[in-house]
């Protein structure tokens, strides 16, 4: 085990309260790429701006060239949850880790198995219809075209898209959870869109660590830094 493991483990064994902050790359291992890597779904060619794409004007004004983007780019029904989901789901279930903030709408900590989830941008998989408000699931969303209601309104995913609001009780549970945390971890994400990467200024325990793969916005606010992909280091931990 080498020594950024070693020290990570050491953190964990010391800790009974910890929170896991994570973005898009705790999900590039079950085949989702992320959003600002060479390799993410911002860096491909499109008619418009991808973050204007996934804005709520857009989605009244352009509703059927934003299913058409989400259904290709947002929904990823065959991804199946990692070892880092699974790792974070044994942590919680050995009482060592108190809740997930995620950044992330794919379900897969869930999935996972985990209980204390905190979607600060929502699920692909709760939809619902914006007249009549009845829910409907993720396959009958991305068949193409604009889902509709039975009632004839248009269903909406439950996803935060630019120039909406967090969930007010998602952002209170998640702030709760991090500012009694005895320890943060984390991963997979640049830490550039707020208001999520603001979160963890309300960390006021000893133990923080990030595990990115490429360096981030807020890299000198972290004393432990481990590069490397989150599944592959989360898979080398004991609960
Ligand atoms: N292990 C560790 N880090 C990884 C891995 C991996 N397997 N794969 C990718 N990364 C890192 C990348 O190096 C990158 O720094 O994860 C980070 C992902 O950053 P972004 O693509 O910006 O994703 P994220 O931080 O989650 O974006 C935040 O932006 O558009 C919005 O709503 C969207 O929730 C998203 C938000």
């Amino acid at each position: 085990m080498n020594s950024d493991i070693e020290k990570l483990q050491q953190m964990i064994d010391k800790s009974s309260k910890i929170v896991f902050f994570g973005g898009a790359g705790v999900s590039t291992e079950s085949g989702i790429p992320d959003f600002r890597s060479a390799d993410g779904i911002y860096m491909m060619d499109y008619k418009y701006p991808p973050e204007r794409i996934i804005s709520h004007s857009f989605f009244l004004e352009h509703t059927k060239e934003f299913y058409e983007f989400y259904s290709k780019h947002l929904y990823a029904p065959q991804a199946k949850p990692n070892a880092a989901h699974y790792k974070l789901a044994e942590l919680e279930k050995a009482g060592k880790l108190s809740a997930v903030i995620t950044q992330n709408i794919d379900g897969l900590h869930t999935a996972a198995g985990s209980k204390r989830v905190y979607e600060l941008h929502g699920s692909t998989l709760r939809n619902f219809c914006m007249k009549c408000g009845k829910s409907y699931d993720v396959d009958h969303v991305c068949n193409g075209g604009v889902p509709l209601c039975s009632c004839g309104g248009i269903i909406k995913p439950d996803v935060v898209l630019y120039e909406e609001a967090l969930d007010e009780e998602t952002v209170n549970g998640a702030l709760n959870a991090t500012e009694n945390a005895d320890m943060l971890i984390v991963a997979g994400t640049s830490l550039t869109v707020y208001p999520a990467a603001g979160f963890i200024r309300y960390f006021k325990g000893r133990n923080i660590v990030l595990i990115n793969r490429d360096a981030t916005a807020m890299d000198e606010k972290f004393g432990f830094i481990i590069h490397g992909k989150v599944g592959e280091i989360l898979s080398r931990i004991k609960p």
